[in-house]
């Protein structure tokens, strides 16, 4: 059977990256860099994977995903001497294999499923995908004869004066036939300025066994970069970044200067919604259509439903209901599960906490581990004091109850439906419907006590 096996080499050290975290595990737009090149092999068609792994091959192996098999280059000896490392894998297959980069994270499925076309189209030996590049500095240059036809691939550090003229450069992805690149390999040496086994010779040594080599031009050449420092992780992430805003744009979401916003790949955004300056959406954060976000907003692994509005807030892990208005300054912290036509206002804490629909928090309110019923208030600066030191309790709260301001309510304790509370109580029992509970001192009035004091401004 003819299948479509991906080689993707990534046991190189990511030097420059100056990091503790091997670098094909760096994000962007929330995802590592290896996932993109993975995602773009499978839009390829790409059944089987293979990963070579070498400098901290653990944290590499953590995002590696499933049904991949991963092989050890121990020592990092060239691109050549690492695809080796998958020879044994490759020699049970029959068909193509696609080798990348495990940090070129910008490559796209749509442009390689078009090379691995021209590869089959062009009874080609190996494909190699190539760029012009105006500074083709520290790339491989692809040498044509005067037919134009693709003659072998030399190296910057190898090239001649002139060859380093040339502007078409090796991008580093190929399309092989699985047999001929598995000849091509055991004929590979390392007597080059590097001491390397270099991949980009078997391109030559193909040629010079009668086989068939070709380019596929790359339109783009951003498509092809590699991510080595943190200016280039900057660089691909704003080219990502770009073309996740650009797909929900073409949605029907509009952006105000969504350069200032970071929307990860998962995130969904329903028609007609807003997305104002400074927003982050992360993780699987789905939002409903026409709701307004932002400005300053940051919602993570969260479901917003339609005509939501969120304000300067933050949202994780939790829910909301539609036509509710959340912010400016609300905290949602996860496990919080709000109603519809709900009002979070200002500086309010929700933790771990159902809001029913209608209900108002509208200031400076911490609700935490709470069952709050439906058109319920909850009065400026009251709390649930939820923790005695040692362990969470829960608060409830019936429908249509009405707390007061600066109220605590101390957990356990159970406001029944329709009571109130007066502004200033401790509640520590039970509150039974339609009663009031007020737990204060009375008032008590001193007549001209400043003046007695002497404290009186004349
Ligand atoms: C390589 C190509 C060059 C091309 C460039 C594109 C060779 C000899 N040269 O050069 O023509 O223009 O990529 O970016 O192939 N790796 C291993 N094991 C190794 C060496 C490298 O897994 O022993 C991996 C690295 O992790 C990296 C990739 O292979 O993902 C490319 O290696 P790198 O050293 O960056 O190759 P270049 O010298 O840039
Ligand atoms: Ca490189």
């Amino acid at each position: 059977m003819q299948e479509l096996v991906t080689v993707i080499l990534a046991a190189g050290a990511g030097t420059r990256m100056k990091s503790s975290m091997a670098k094909v595990a760096h994000q962007i737009c929330g995802q590592p860099l290896l996932s993109y090149v993975v995602d773009a092999a499978k839009q390829t068609g790409s059944e089987s994977l293979i990963l070579v792994l070498g400098h901290q091959a653990d944290q590499v192996r953590e995002i590696t995903p499933d049904g991949a098999q991963c092989v050890l280059q121990e020592k990092q000896l060239g691109t050549g001497h690492a695809v080796m490392q998958a020879q044994e894998l490759l020699k049970k297959k029959n068909g193509t294999v696609l080798i990348l980069c495990g940090d070129t994270p910008v490559i796209t499925g749509e442009t390689l499923k078009a090379a691995y076309d021209h590869h089959l189209s062009q009874n080609n030996h190996v494909t190699v995908l190539t760029a012009d590049m105006e500074n083709p500095f520290g790339y491989g240059r692809i040498l044509r004869d005067p037919n134009g036809n693709v003659k072998a691939i030399i190296e910057q550090k190898d090239a001649s004066p002139d060859q380093r003229l040339i502007r078409e450069i090796n991008s580093g992805m190929y399309f092989f036939d699985i047999e001929s690149l598995l000849s091509a390999l055991s004929k590979l040496q390392n007597n080059n300025s590097q001491g390397e086994y270099y991949l980009t010779d078997t391109v030559g040594i193909l040629i010079s066994q009668g086989l068939k080599a070709g380019a596929y031009k790359v339109s783009d050449a951003h498509e092809i970069m590699g991510v080595n420092d943190r200016t280039q992780l900057d660089e691909a992430e704003r080219i990502v970044s770009r073309r996740i805003i650009k797909k929900h744009m073409l949605n029907g979401v509009t952006f105000h200067l969504p350069e200032t916003c970071l929307i990860h790949k998962d995130v969904e955004i329903g028609r007609d919604t807003i997305i104002q300056p400074g927003c982050i959406l992360e993780g699987k954060t789905v939002i409903g259509e026409s709701c307004e976000i932002g400005p300053n907003t940051r919602i993570t692994d969260s479901q917003i439903n339609d005509q939501v509005v969120v304000m300067n807030s933050v949202i994780t892990e939790s829910t909301v209901g539609q036509n509710t208005k959340i912010g400016p300054f609300a905290y949602l912290r996860p496990g919080s599960k709000i109603g519809q036509n709900v009002k979070l206002g200002d500086f309010v804490e929700i933790k771990n906490s159902l809001i029913g629909d209608n209900t108002k928090v509208p200031h400076l309110s911490y609700v935490g581990d709470a069952d709050i019923g439906k058109g319920v208030n909850i009065g400026c600066a009251s709390v649930t004091c939820n923790y005695d030191g040692k362990k969470k309790h829960r608060t409830v709260v019936g429908d249509n109850a009405f707390v007061g301001s600066n109220v605590n309510l101390v957990a356990p304790v159970e406001v029944k439906a329709n009571a109130y509370i007066a502004a200033g109580s401790t509640i520590t029992d039970e509150v039974p419907e339609f009663s009031l509970a007020i737990e204060r001192n009375k008032q008590t009035i001193i007549t001209d006590w400043v003046k007695k004091k002497g404290l009186d401004k004349k």
